[in-house]
């Protein structure tokens, strides 16, 4: 049976993790959060994919492959998303994720609804199982407990 695998995305600007806005987003760059994911992953005994891209379109044809496995190269059990300032205004996000059947987690780093009103709306949380958000780095990882957690409760 192949492993469990995680798809994490991240969207724009989120190559500058560890340079932009640290106060607010933490020194940690994108490149060790992947990293502190595989090794987590390991441990959870699944394996996780994780992507950046800085465009809008990349993310949902990403998204529509992993729900369509064979149309493409990337394959998922579920997806940790952290769709960037996309989170606040992409219904084709919000519609890629309702076209898969593929528990999401909506991720971020900072806490959006703290922050200002642009950023209360997500486009993309009602198409999502769950959120983790204003944990900084540690969200990815929550954020990879949880869903691993769900997915063994849904198949048991
Ligand atoms: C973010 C929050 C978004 O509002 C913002 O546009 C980002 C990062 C976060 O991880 O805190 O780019 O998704």
């Amino acid at each position: 049976m192949p492993a469990v695998r995680i798809l994490c995305l991240s969207g724009p600007n989120l190559q500058l993790l560890g340079k932009r806005e640290p106060e607010i987003y933490g020194k940690e760059t994108l490149p060790e959060i992947h990293a502190r994911l595989a090794a987590r992953g390991a441990e959870l005994g699944v394996e996780v994919d994780a992507r950046q891209t800085n465009h809008e379109g990349t993310l949902v044809d990403w998204i529509g492959e992993a729900g369509f496995p064979g149309e493409g190269k990337v394959r998922a059990d579920g997806i940790l998303l952290n769709a960037g300032a996309y989170t606040h205004t992409s219904l084709a996000l919000y519609d890629a994720l309702r076209s898969v059947n593929l528990p999401t987690i909506e991720v971020h780093l900072s806490n959006p609804e703290a922050r200002e009103s642009f950023r209360h709306v997500s486009r993309i949380a009602p198409a999502c199982v769950g959120k983790v958000c204003g944990f900084g780095a540690e969200s990815y990882l929550l954020a990879l407990q949880g869903l691993v957690a769900r997915l063994r409760t849904i198949t048991g």
